[in-house]
């Protein structure tokens, strides 16, 4: 007899956010979505943003995919969508997480690319832009990917990002939103704000800025070592999603 497996496609009590700050203790775990790809986003913070920020039949990018966590929710939420990442282990197993059955007409789309450079994408032909990139060197996706930014340092990162903010703005269609998540990094002891540096890429790229929302950051792995350090600086626990408006 041929074995069924079911699966959960949809969140418990889901609730739109509505203020800017969001926090998401249980992380998700409905359809494919789990914590295993390294430094991933919960599953709350991109069905908020595309369930706010586009509409069913609109075309969703993702240009940092990851495990496709953002494909799986414009799949269920019927949005079609693009995803890029530069490592094509990510392409494997955003595959492997878009394997679902589903009630939906949503086409989705993977491939190994450059968020620098989307050649391959027009001008104006996105909707809503939903991603979330390295937060430079904090985690390293590859060994020696040429094109990665999870290995460089943070003035290069912040060059880098300068390329993708100007990618985004070209392919994304007038007045549509452009939401990015990312967090700030210490070295030396010191914060650097990697948020700011990046929402100021977004900014000379041609954006305005739509939302700061500040999402709290559960489980920080540095957390027992940071906090034997007789508490010299705080723990970094949050993160930022920048929302612009071209
Ligand atoms: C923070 S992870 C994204 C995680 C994703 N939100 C998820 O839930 O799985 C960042 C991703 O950016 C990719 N990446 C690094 N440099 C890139 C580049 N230049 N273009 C596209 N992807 C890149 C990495 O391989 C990694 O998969």
């Amino acid at each position: 007899m041929e074995e069924v497996c079911l699966i959960i496609l949809q969140p418990n009590n889901f609730k739109l956010e509505e203020t800017t700050i969001w926090s998401f203790p249980d992380r998700g775990s409905w359809a494919t979505h789990s914590g295993k790809y390294r430094g991933n986003w919960s599953p709350y913070v991109p069905r908020n943003l595309i369930l706010r920020y586009s509409n069913p039949g609109d075309w969703v990018m993702d240009q940092f995919m990851g495990s496709g966590t953002t494909l799986v929710e414009a799949k269920l939420l019927n949005r079609n969508a693009v995803g890029v990442d530069i490592n094509p282990k990510a392409n494997s197993i955003s595959e492997a997480n878009l394997n679902f059955q589903c009630d939906t007409s949503s086409k989705i789309y993977t491939r190994k690319g450059d968020a620098a450079n989307l050649d391959f994408m027009k001008d104006g032909s996105i909707d809503f832009i939903c991603t979330h990139p390295p937060y430079a060197n904090i985690i390293k996706y590859s060994k020696e990917i040429d094109g990665d930014i999870s290995l460089l340092g943070v003035n290069d990162f912040i060059n880098k990002m300068n390329d993708v903010a100007n990618e985004s703005f070209r392919i994304l269609k007038k007045r549509k939103m452009c939401a990015v998540m990312i967090g700030d990094i210490r070295k030396n002891s010191k914060v650097v704000p990697l948020g700011f540096h990046t929402m100021e890429s977004f900014l000379q790229a041609g954006f305005s800025n739509k939302e700061i929302i500040i999402k709290e950051q559960h489980n920080c792995l540095s957390t027992e070592y940071w906090g034997n350090q007789n508490n010299k600086f705080l723990l970094l626990a949050h993160e930022y999603i920048f929302v612009f408006q071209k």
